[in-house]
């Protein structure tokens, strides 16, 4: 079975997916983290991305990335990511790697190199909760639960606000604000893959609800599609 959940940043997608997994006994596949994973690599060694930033020729960077040195892998119900020898992890989390993620996704190469790794990575799982902006739309079309989580910008960029002063990063509300304000713009208008809602997804604004709440009605929505789905004919 696979729940495939979409939003904007600051939604409270990663928390809720990863509490939703848990409780259903799925892997949770984060594939915001590995588009943060190829904006890494590219910054960590700026001759591989064969100017990514600016007008990369799509076959010249397809051919980079099938030789990239970065594997995916599901362990312990959680995605981990590898860059050669190392494991990748919080350096994907800083403000500039997400700035970063969200210009090199517009990539076609860039998206379609994650996307074989994404259903690749689905097929071993008994369960996955996905989460990102194309789950629902492009990655797992066949998602048997599709959902489109967000929140207003006041609250999502008090969420972010919160998670960066945890981490001891010395940035403000409101320039939290402009930076979610800007990614989202850019995430919905690119060309390929752009997110949106699909078109049978659960629309859940989070604005007023608690982790618990979201948790439940979602979890509550797949218990439901799972009794269907194990039901004896
Ligand atoms: O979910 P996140 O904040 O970790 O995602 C970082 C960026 O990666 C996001 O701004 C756009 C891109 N992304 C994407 O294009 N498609 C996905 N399925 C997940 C993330």
């Amino acid at each position: 079975m696979i729940i495939a959940i979409d939003g904007p940043a600051g939604a409270g997608k990663s928390t809720v997916c990863k509490i939703l997994a848990n409780r259903l006994g799925f892997v949770y596949l984060d594939t915001g983290a590995m588009y943060r994973a190829v904006a890494w690599a590219f910054q960590t060694a700026p001759g591989l991305a064969g100017g990514a930033q600016t007008a990369p020729d799509d076959e010249r960077l397809g051919q980079t990335l099938a030789g990239i040195d970065l594997r995916f892998a599901l362990e312990d119900d959680m995605l981990r990511i590898f860059y050669g020898q190392r494991t990748l992890s919080e350096e994907l989390r800083s403000p500039e790697i997400t700035q970063a993620a969200s210009r090199i996704s517009r990539l076609p190469a860039v998206r379609e190199f994650l996307v074989a790794w994404q259903r690749k990575l689905a097929a071993e799982g008994p369960g996955i909760v996905a989460e990102g902006r194309d789950t629902a739309t492009v990655v797992f079309p066949q998602a048997e639960l599709k959902v489109y989580l967000t929140a207003d910008l006041a609250t999502r960029a008090a969420r972010r606000c919160a998670e960066y002063a945890a981490k001891g990063l010395d940035i403000t509300r409101e320039q939290i604000e402009l930076l979610i304000r800007e990614r989202d713009e850019a995430d919905s208008r690119r060309d390929h893959s752009p997110m949106r809602p699909a078109k049978t997804a659960f629309l859940l604004d989070t604005s007023g609800l608690s982790i618990e709440q979201v948790v439940d009605r979602l979890a509550e929505k797949a218990q439901q599609l799972l009794q269907t789905v194990r039901r004896p004919m």
